[in-house]
Protein backbone atom coordinates (compact mmCIF):
# COMPACT_ATOMS: atom_id res chain seq x y z
CA UNK A 1 0.00 0.00 0.00
CA UNK A 2 3.16 2.22 0.36
CA UNK A 3 5.49 2.96 -2.33
CA UNK A 4 7.10 -0.66 -1.84
CA UNK A 5 4.24 -2.36 -3.10
CA UNK A 6 2.91 0.32 -5.64
CA UNK A 7 6.14 -0.19 -7.28
CA UNK A 8 8.82 -3.10 -7.71
CA UNK A 9 11.82 -4.47 -10.09
CA UNK A 10 10.89 -6.94 -12.77
CA UNK A 11 12.36 -10.05 -14.46
CA UNK A 12 14.08 -7.43 -17.05
CA UNK A 13 15.45 -5.40 -14.56
CA UNK A 14 12.65 -2.36 -15.32
CA UNK A 15 10.89 -0.42 -13.08
CA UNK A 16 6.60 -1.50 -12.86
CA UNK A 17 4.28 0.26 -11.67
CA UNK A 18 1.02 -1.62 -10.96
CA UNK A 19 2.02 -4.29 -12.89
CA UNK A 20 2.57 -1.61 -15.95
CA UNK A 21 6.40 -2.10 -16.90
CA UNK A 22 7.37 1.41 -17.51
CA UNK A 23 9.61 1.39 -20.28
CA UNK A 24 6.20 -0.02 -22.21
CA UNK A 25 4.13 2.71 -20.94
CA UNK A 26 7.16 4.96 -22.02
CA UNK A 27 7.24 3.43 -25.23
CA UNK A 28 3.37 3.49 -25.64
CA UNK A 29 2.53 7.18 -24.07
CA UNK A 30 6.06 8.62 -24.63
CA UNK A 31 7.63 10.67 -22.11
CA UNK A 32 7.11 13.13 -19.99
CA UNK A 33 4.45 11.04 -17.99
CA UNK A 34 2.73 11.11 -14.83
CA UNK A 35 1.77 7.41 -13.83
CA UNK A 36 -0.94 6.52 -11.17
CA UNK A 37 -1.55 3.44 -10.03
CA UNK A 38 -5.21 2.86 -9.07
CA UNK A 39 -5.13 0.57 -6.05
CA UNK A 40 -2.98 2.89 -4.31
CA UNK A 41 -5.63 5.07 -4.72
CA UNK A 42 -8.49 3.09 -3.75
CA UNK A 43 -6.19 1.29 -0.88
CA UNK A 44 -5.49 4.58 0.22
CA UNK A 45 -9.02 6.09 0.70
CA UNK A 46 -10.18 3.34 2.26
CA UNK A 47 -7.83 3.44 4.64
CA UNK A 48 -9.35 6.74 5.87
CA UNK A 49 -12.84 5.47 5.28
CA UNK A 50 -12.77 2.08 7.15
CA UNK A 51 -10.59 3.78 9.99
CA UNK A 52 -13.89 6.23 10.55
CA UNK A 53 -16.36 3.22 10.33
CA UNK A 54 -14.47 1.24 12.59
CA UNK A 55 -13.43 4.37 15.16
CA UNK A 56 -15.51 6.59 14.96
CA UNK A 57 -19.12 4.24 14.37
CA UNK A 58 -18.87 5.72 10.57
CA UNK A 59 -20.35 9.08 11.95
CA UNK A 60 -18.24 11.67 9.74
CA UNK A 61 -17.38 11.71 5.70
CA UNK A 62 -13.69 11.59 4.60
CA UNK A 63 -13.40 14.18 1.90
CA UNK A 64 -10.33 13.67 -0.65
CA UNK A 65 -8.85 17.22 -1.07
CA UNK A 66 -8.76 17.57 -5.00
CA UNK A 67 -6.31 20.10 -4.57
CA UNK A 68 -4.07 17.62 -4.69
CA UNK A 69 -4.94 16.12 -8.35
CA UNK A 70 -7.72 16.72 -9.96
CA UNK A 71 -9.30 15.45 -12.81
CA UNK A 72 -12.24 13.19 -13.63
CA UNK A 73 -11.03 9.99 -13.02
CA UNK A 74 -9.82 11.07 -10.23
CA UNK A 75 -13.37 12.10 -8.72
CA UNK A 76 -14.83 9.37 -10.38
CA UNK A 77 -12.72 7.16 -8.15
CA UNK A 78 -13.72 9.16 -5.06
CA UNK A 79 -17.50 8.83 -6.25
CA UNK A 80 -17.36 5.38 -6.45
CA UNK A 81 -15.26 4.94 -2.81
CA UNK A 82 -18.11 6.46 -1.88
CA UNK A 83 -16.27 9.52 -0.01
CA UNK A 84 -16.43 13.17 -0.55
CA UNK A 85 -14.26 15.65 -1.55
CA UNK A 86 -13.39 19.23 -1.18
CA UNK A 87 -12.74 22.00 -3.75
CA UNK A 88 -11.38 25.14 -3.60
CA UNK A 89 -12.19 26.96 -6.86
CA UNK A 90 -15.19 27.02 -9.98
CA UNK A 91 -12.74 24.84 -12.07
CA UNK A 92 -12.70 22.49 -9.17
CA UNK A 93 -16.46 22.30 -8.85
CA UNK A 94 -16.91 22.68 -12.28
CA UNK A 95 -14.78 19.21 -13.01
CA UNK A 96 -16.12 17.31 -10.17
CA UNK A 97 -19.97 17.75 -11.71
CA UNK A 98 -18.42 16.45 -14.80
CA UNK A 99 -17.59 13.85 -13.31
CA UNK A 100 -21.16 13.32 -12.03
CA UNK A 101 -19.46 13.63 -8.26
CA UNK A 102 -23.08 14.35 -5.85
CA UNK A 103 -22.96 17.67 -5.05
CA UNK A 104 -23.96 17.06 -1.33
CA UNK A 105 -20.35 15.63 -1.02
CA UNK A 106 -18.40 18.63 -2.11
CA UNK A 107 -17.58 20.73 0.33
CA UNK A 108 -16.19 24.19 -0.79
CA UNK A 109 -13.09 25.73 0.15
CA UNK A 110 -10.92 29.10 -0.39
CA UNK A 111 -9.94 32.12 1.45
CA UNK A 112 -11.47 34.59 -1.21
CA UNK A 113 -14.12 32.77 -3.13
CA UNK A 114 -15.19 34.67 -6.18
CA UNK A 115 -19.04 35.78 -6.14
CA UNK A 116 -19.32 33.81 -9.50
CA UNK A 117 -17.84 31.11 -7.57
CA UNK A 118 -20.42 31.18 -5.04
CA UNK A 119 -22.70 31.17 -7.32
CA UNK A 120 -21.62 28.42 -8.61
CA UNK A 121 -21.68 25.94 -5.32
CA UNK A 122 -25.39 27.36 -4.53
CA UNK A 123 -26.63 25.87 -7.90
CA UNK A 124 -24.99 23.05 -7.62
CA UNK A 125 -26.35 22.36 -4.28
CA UNK A 126 -23.02 21.40 -2.96
CA UNK A 127 -23.47 19.98 0.52
CA UNK A 128 -21.23 22.64 2.53
CA UNK A 129 -19.09 26.08 2.21
CA UNK A 130 -16.12 26.21 4.53
CA UNK A 131 -16.30 30.11 5.19
CA UNK A 132 -13.50 32.27 5.50
CA UNK A 133 -14.48 35.50 5.39
CA UNK A 134 -17.38 38.00 6.49
CA UNK A 135 -17.94 39.34 2.98
CA UNK A 136 -18.23 35.44 1.62
CA UNK A 137 -20.94 34.29 4.37
CA UNK A 138 -22.83 37.79 3.55
CA UNK A 139 -22.73 36.71 -0.26
CA UNK A 140 -23.38 33.23 0.14
CA UNK A 141 -26.31 34.21 2.83
CA UNK A 142 -27.47 36.32 -0.27
CA UNK A 143 -27.25 33.64 -3.27
CA UNK A 144 -29.01 31.10 -0.70
CA UNK A 145 -31.94 33.74 0.04
CA UNK A 146 -32.45 34.12 -3.54
CA UNK A 147 -33.48 30.81 -3.90
CA UNK A 148 -35.20 30.56 -1.09
CA UNK A 149 -32.78 27.96 0.42
CA UNK A 150 -30.74 27.53 4.17
CA UNK A 151 -26.92 26.98 2.93
CA UNK A 152 -24.91 24.96 5.41
CA UNK A 153 -21.85 26.20 6.17
CA UNK A 154 -18.54 25.50 8.30
CA UNK A 155 -16.18 28.52 9.39
CA UNK A 156 -12.46 28.23 9.47
CA UNK A 157 -10.89 28.39 12.52
CA UNK A 158 -7.23 29.00 12.79
CA UNK A 159 -6.28 27.07 16.67
CA UNK A 160 -3.09 28.82 16.31
CA UNK A 161 -1.41 25.07 16.25
CA UNK A 162 2.63 24.86 14.59
CA UNK A 163 2.68 22.16 12.42
CA UNK A 164 6.39 21.17 11.73
CA UNK A 165 6.58 21.63 7.91
CA UNK A 166 7.68 23.75 5.26
CA UNK A 167 6.74 26.92 6.67
CA UNK A 168 5.04 27.77 2.57
CA UNK A 169 2.47 25.19 3.40
CA UNK A 170 2.33 25.80 7.19
CA UNK A 171 -1.35 27.15 7.52
CA UNK A 172 -2.23 27.60 10.97
CA UNK A 173 0.16 29.65 12.40
CA UNK A 174 -0.77 32.95 14.05
CA UNK A 175 0.29 34.84 10.70
CA UNK A 176 -1.67 33.20 8.52
CA UNK A 177 -4.22 34.09 5.70
CA UNK A 178 -6.74 31.28 6.89
CA UNK A 179 -9.20 31.53 9.14
CA UNK A 180 -11.14 32.89 11.93
CA UNK A 181 -8.17 32.70 15.10
CA UNK A 182 -9.34 31.23 18.17
CA UNK A 183 -6.77 33.69 20.65
CA UNK A 184 -7.79 37.03 20.48
CA UNK A 185 -11.79 36.27 19.58
CA UNK A 186 -12.04 36.79 16.03
CA UNK A 187 -13.23 32.95 15.93
CA UNK A 188 -16.06 33.89 18.54
CA UNK A 189 -17.29 36.81 16.88
CA UNK A 190 -17.87 35.36 13.30
CA UNK A 191 -19.38 32.12 15.07
CA UNK A 192 -22.02 35.13 16.88
CA UNK A 193 -22.10 36.74 13.36
CA UNK A 194 -23.01 33.28 11.15
CA UNK A 195 -25.42 32.65 13.59
CA UNK A 196 -27.85 35.64 13.09
CA UNK A 197 -28.01 34.84 9.41
CA UNK A 198 -31.30 33.35 8.22
CA UNK A 199 -30.07 31.53 5.36
CA UNK A 200 -26.98 30.45 6.51
CA UNK A 201 -27.10 27.16 8.64
CA UNK A 202 -23.82 27.03 10.38
CA UNK A 203 -22.76 23.35 11.15
CA UNK A 204 -19.50 23.85 12.91
CA UNK A 205 -16.00 24.37 12.46
CA UNK A 206 -13.09 23.41 10.11
CA UNK A 207 -9.73 23.59 10.64
CA UNK A 208 -6.35 22.77 9.21
CA UNK A 209 -2.77 23.17 9.89
CA UNK A 210 -0.78 21.91 7.24
CA UNK A 211 0.58 19.83 4.76
CA UNK A 212 2.88 16.73 5.08
CA UNK A 213 2.91 16.74 8.62
CA UNK A 214 4.56 13.65 10.32
CA UNK A 215 4.13 15.11 13.96
CA UNK A 216 1.20 13.05 14.81
CA UNK A 217 1.23 15.60 18.18
CA UNK A 218 0.45 18.56 16.42
CA UNK A 219 -3.01 16.86 14.75
CA UNK A 220 -4.06 15.54 18.21
CA UNK A 221 -3.37 19.41 19.60
CA UNK A 222 -5.16 20.77 17.14
CA UNK A 223 -8.51 18.24 17.70
CA UNK A 224 -7.80 19.35 21.28
CA UNK A 225 -7.95 22.90 20.18
CA UNK A 226 -11.04 22.64 18.68
CA UNK A 227 -12.71 20.67 20.53
CA UNK A 228 -12.14 23.13 23.61
CA UNK A 229 -13.21 25.77 21.14
CA UNK A 230 -16.33 23.90 20.61
CA UNK A 231 -17.02 23.40 24.59
CA UNK A 232 -16.49 27.62 24.84
CA UNK A 233 -19.39 28.25 22.00
CA UNK A 234 -21.31 25.76 23.90
CA UNK A 235 -21.13 27.69 26.75
CA UNK A 236 -20.83 31.41 25.54
CA UNK A 237 -22.99 31.05 22.84
CA UNK A 238 -25.30 28.14 23.38
CA UNK A 239 -23.90 27.09 20.00
CA UNK A 240 -23.53 23.30 19.56
CA UNK A 241 -21.16 22.43 16.51
CA UNK A 242 -22.72 19.11 15.16
CA UNK A 243 -19.79 19.00 12.61
CA UNK A 244 -15.96 19.03 12.67
CA UNK A 245 -13.50 19.21 10.23
CA UNK A 246 -10.08 18.78 10.83
CA UNK A 247 -8.57 19.30 7.53
CA UNK A 248 -6.12 16.96 5.94
CA UNK A 249 -2.33 17.05 5.89
CA UNK A 250 -0.41 13.73 6.77
CA UNK A 251 2.90 13.20 4.91
CA UNK A 252 3.65 11.21 2.46
CA UNK A 253 7.46 9.41 2.01
CA UNK A 254 9.66 11.34 -0.89
CA UNK A 255 12.82 10.52 -0.07
CA UNK A 256 15.41 8.73 2.51
CA UNK A 257 14.73 11.47 4.89
CA UNK A 258 10.92 10.87 5.63
CA UNK A 259 9.22 7.91 7.09
CA UNK A 260 7.52 4.95 4.75
CA UNK A 261 4.73 5.35 6.34
CA UNK A 262 2.94 1.75 6.00
CA UNK A 263 -1.32 1.49 5.67
CA UNK A 264 -1.03 0.20 9.56
CA UNK A 265 0.92 3.64 10.26
CA UNK A 266 -1.97 5.80 8.54
CA UNK A 267 -4.61 3.93 10.68
CA UNK A 268 -2.80 4.66 13.75
CA UNK A 269 -2.67 8.00 13.40
CA UNK A 270 -6.33 8.49 11.94
CA UNK A 271 -7.47 6.36 15.24
CA UNK A 272 -5.47 8.77 17.70
CA UNK A 273 -7.36 11.75 16.34
CA UNK A 274 -10.75 9.97 16.24
CA UNK A 275 -9.57 8.54 20.10
CA UNK A 276 -8.64 12.71 20.87
CA UNK A 277 -12.03 13.96 19.95
CA UNK A 278 -14.01 10.86 21.42
CA UNK A 279 -12.16 11.98 24.72
CA UNK A 280 -12.80 15.61 24.62
CA UNK A 281 -15.91 15.04 23.89
CA UNK A 282 -16.28 13.31 26.99
CA UNK A 283 -14.26 15.78 28.76
CA UNK A 284 -16.18 18.98 27.65
CA UNK A 285 -19.89 17.00 27.77
CA UNK A 286 -20.39 17.52 23.73
CA UNK A 287 -22.27 15.24 21.82
CA UNK A 288 -19.89 13.25 19.24
CA UNK A 289 -20.04 15.72 15.70
CA UNK A 290 -20.07 14.44 12.33
CA UNK A 291 -16.17 14.27 11.60
CA UNK A 292 -14.51 15.47 8.30
CA UNK A 293 -10.91 14.53 7.26
CA UNK A 294 -9.49 15.74 4.34
CA UNK A 295 -6.41 14.15 2.61
CA UNK A 296 -5.12 15.04 -0.53
CA UNK A 297 -1.52 14.28 -0.69
CA UNK A 298 -1.52 10.71 1.14
CA UNK A 299 -4.12 9.31 -0.91
CA UNK A 300 -2.37 10.41 -4.35
CA UNK A 301 1.43 11.37 -3.72
CA UNK A 302 2.82 7.85 -3.67
CA UNK A 303 0.27 6.33 -6.15
CA UNK A 304 2.20 8.45 -8.81
CA UNK A 305 5.31 9.04 -10.24
CA UNK A 306 6.99 10.78 -13.16
CA UNK A 307 8.58 9.43 -16.28
CA UNK A 308 11.15 11.36 -18.00
CA UNK A 309 13.63 10.64 -20.67
CA UNK A 310 17.13 11.77 -20.30
CA UNK A 311 18.80 13.79 -22.47
CA UNK A 312 21.72 16.26 -21.88
CA UNK A 313 23.91 15.41 -19.58
CA UNK A 314 26.80 17.80 -18.33
CA UNK A 315 29.15 17.74 -15.80
CA UNK A 316 31.20 20.39 -14.21
CA UNK A 317 34.30 18.86 -12.60
CA UNK A 318 34.32 19.07 -8.70
CA UNK A 319 31.01 21.05 -8.51
CA UNK A 320 28.15 19.18 -10.02
CA UNK A 321 26.73 16.40 -12.69
CA UNK A 322 23.46 17.95 -14.44
CA UNK A 323 21.10 15.54 -15.90
CA UNK A 324 18.17 17.20 -18.00
CA UNK A 325 15.19 15.27 -18.85
CA UNK A 326 12.03 16.21 -21.39
CA UNK A 327 10.06 18.06 -18.28
CA UNK A 328 11.26 20.73 -15.05
CA UNK A 329 9.21 23.34 -13.45
CA UNK A 330 6.32 23.48 -16.02
CA UNK A 331 5.33 19.57 -14.78
CA UNK A 332 7.01 19.52 -11.09
CA UNK A 333 7.33 23.12 -9.54
CA UNK A 334 8.24 21.73 -6.14
CA UNK A 335 11.50 21.68 -5.83
CA UNK A 336 11.46 25.55 -7.06
CA UNK A 337 8.91 27.00 -4.75
CA UNK A 338 9.76 24.12 -1.32
CA UNK A 339 13.26 22.84 -2.03
CA UNK A 340 11.67 19.58 -2.00
CA UNK A 341 13.45 15.72 -2.01
CA UNK A 342 12.40 13.77 -4.16
CA UNK A 343 13.87 10.03 -4.94
CA UNK A 344 14.56 8.94 -8.41
CA UNK A 345 15.72 5.46 -10.41
CA UNK A 346 16.13 4.25 -13.95
CA UNK A 347 13.55 2.84 -14.61
CA UNK A 348 14.88 0.63 -17.30
CA UNK A 349 17.95 -0.35 -14.87
CA UNK A 350 16.09 -0.22 -12.28
CA UNK A 351 18.29 -3.32 -10.51
CA UNK A 352 21.19 -1.66 -10.64
CA UNK A 353 23.24 0.32 -7.72
CA UNK A 354 22.99 3.94 -7.51
CA UNK A 355 26.76 5.16 -7.52
CA UNK A 356 26.59 8.97 -8.06
CA UNK A 357 24.75 12.13 -6.74
CA UNK A 358 23.33 14.05 -10.04
CA UNK A 359 21.16 17.22 -10.05
CA UNK A 360 18.15 16.69 -12.39
CA UNK A 361 17.39 19.66 -14.50
CA UNK A 362 14.50 20.37 -16.37
CA UNK A 363 14.34 21.93 -19.68
CA UNK A 364 12.86 25.54 -18.77
CA UNK A 365 14.78 28.49 -20.23
CA UNK A 366 16.13 29.22 -15.81
CA UNK A 367 19.10 28.47 -14.28
CA UNK A 368 16.54 27.33 -11.21
CA UNK A 369 14.77 24.66 -12.76
CA UNK A 370 15.73 21.68 -11.05
CA UNK A 371 13.50 18.55 -9.86
CA UNK A 372 16.32 17.86 -7.40
CA UNK A 373 19.52 18.25 -6.14
CA UNK A 374 22.09 14.97 -4.98
CA UNK A 375 19.79 12.65 -6.12
CA UNK A 376 21.17 9.01 -6.06
CA UNK A 377 21.61 6.84 -9.74
CA UNK A 378 23.98 4.37 -11.50
CA UNK A 379 25.67 6.46 -13.88
CA UNK A 380 22.90 7.60 -16.84
CA UNK A 381 23.46 7.70 -20.64
CA UNK A 382 21.00 9.98 -22.66
CA UNK A 383 17.95 7.64 -23.49
CA UNK A 384 17.93 6.34 -20.17
CA UNK A 385 14.36 6.72 -18.45
CA UNK A 386 14.09 8.56 -14.83
CA UNK A 387 11.52 7.56 -12.65
CA UNK A 388 11.14 10.13 -9.75
CA UNK A 389 8.63 8.34 -6.97
CA UNK A 390 5.70 10.39 -5.46
CA UNK A 391 4.33 12.67 -7.40
CA UNK A 392 1.22 11.79 -7.37
CA UNK A 393 0.31 14.88 -5.39
CA UNK A 394 0.46 18.82 -5.98
CA UNK A 395 2.71 18.04 -9.86
CA UNK A 396 0.19 17.87 -12.06
CA UNK A 397 -2.26 20.09 -10.07
CA UNK A 398 0.48 22.77 -10.27
CA UNK A 399 1.81 22.24 -13.36
CA UNK A 400 2.04 25.61 -16.34
CA UNK A 401 2.38 25.85 -19.64
CA UNK A 402 5.68 28.15 -18.83
CA UNK A 403 7.75 28.26 -22.04
CA UNK A 404 4.84 26.98 -23.47
CA UNK A 405 5.68 23.98 -22.98
CA UNK A 406 2.45 21.19 -23.20
CA UNK A 407 1.58 19.93 -19.70
CA UNK A 408 1.96 16.36 -19.83
CA UNK A 409 -0.79 13.33 -19.96
CA UNK A 410 -1.41 11.35 -17.28
CA UNK A 411 -2.08 7.73 -17.02
CA UNK A 412 -3.82 5.50 -14.88
CA UNK A 413 -2.75 2.15 -14.75
CA UNK A 414 -4.73 -0.68 -13.30
CA UNK A 415 -3.19 -4.15 -13.26
CA UNK A 416 -0.47 -3.83 -15.89
CA UNK A 417 -2.95 -1.83 -18.00
CA UNK A 418 -2.92 1.82 -18.52
CA UNK A 419 -5.48 4.30 -20.08
CA UNK A 420 -5.03 8.30 -20.47
CA UNK A 421 -6.67 10.26 -17.45
CA UNK A 422 -5.01 13.38 -18.86
CA UNK A 423 -4.86 13.43 -22.66
CA UNK A 424 -1.44 15.00 -23.63
CA UNK A 425 -1.70 18.58 -24.75
CA UNK A 426 -1.41 19.63 -28.54
CA UNK A 427 0.96 22.59 -29.45
CA UNK A 428 -2.92 23.49 -31.24
CA UNK A 429 -3.90 23.46 -27.33
CA UNK A 430 -1.24 25.81 -26.48
CA UNK A 431 -2.58 28.40 -28.74
CA UNK A 432 -6.04 27.33 -28.54
CA UNK A 433 -7.10 31.14 -26.75
CA UNK A 434 -4.35 33.26 -28.12
CA UNK A 435 -6.32 36.55 -29.92
CA UNK A 436 -4.62 39.01 -32.56
CA UNK A 437 -6.84 42.36 -32.26
CA UNK A 438 -7.60 43.98 -35.39
CA UNK A 439 -5.38 46.69 -34.83
CA UNK A 440 -2.53 44.75 -34.31
CA UNK A 441 -2.85 43.24 -37.88
N1 LIG B 1 -7.75 20.83 3.41
C1 LIG B 1 -7.35 22.10 3.23
C2 LIG B 1 -8.20 23.19 3.68
C3 LIG B 1 -6.12 22.36 2.60
O1 LIG B 1 -5.72 23.62 2.43
C4 LIG B 1 -5.32 21.28 2.15
C5 LIG B 1 -4.04 21.51 1.49
C6 LIG B 1 -5.80 19.96 2.35
C7 LIG B 1 -7.01 19.78 2.99
C8 LIG B 1 -5.04 18.75 1.91
O2 LIG B 1 -3.83 18.61 2.59
P1 LIG B 1 -2.89 17.34 2.31
O3 LIG B 1 -3.58 16.14 2.90
O4 LIG B 1 -2.73 17.20 0.85
O5 LIG B 1 -1.65 17.66 3.00
N2 LIG B 1 1.35 22.64 -2.88
C9 LIG B 1 1.89 22.15 -1.62
C10 LIG B 1 0.80 21.64 -0.71
C11 LIG B 1 -0.25 22.68 -0.41
C12 LIG B 1 -1.33 22.15 0.46
C13 LIG B 1 -2.48 23.08 0.46
N3 LIG B 1 -3.60 22.68 1.23
C14 LIG B 1 2.91 21.06 -1.92
O6 LIG B 1 3.16 20.77 -3.08
O7 LIG B 1 3.51 20.51 -1.00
Amino acid sequence: MNTRETLKINAKGHLEIGGADCTELAARFGTPLYVFDEKHIRNMIAVYRDTLREEYEGNGLILYASKAFCCEAMHTIAKQEGIGIDVVSGGELYTARKAGFPPQKIYMHGNNKLPHEIREGVDAGIGCFVVDAKIEADRIEAEAAARGRVQNVLLRVNPGVEAHTHAYVQTAAPDSKFGFSVAGGAAEEMTKYLLTKKHLRLRGFHCHIGSQIFEKKSFVLAAEKMLKFMADMKKKLGFEAEELNLGGGFGIWYSAEDRKIPAAGYREDIAALLATVKSGCAEYGLKRPFLLLEPGRSIVGEAGITLYTVGAIKEIPGIRKYLAVDGGMFENPRFCLYQSKYTAILANRAGETPTEPVAIAGKCCESGDLIGVNLLLPKAEPGDLLAVLSTGAYNYSMASNYNRNPIPPAVLVRDGQAEYIVRPQSYEDLVRNDAVPEFLK
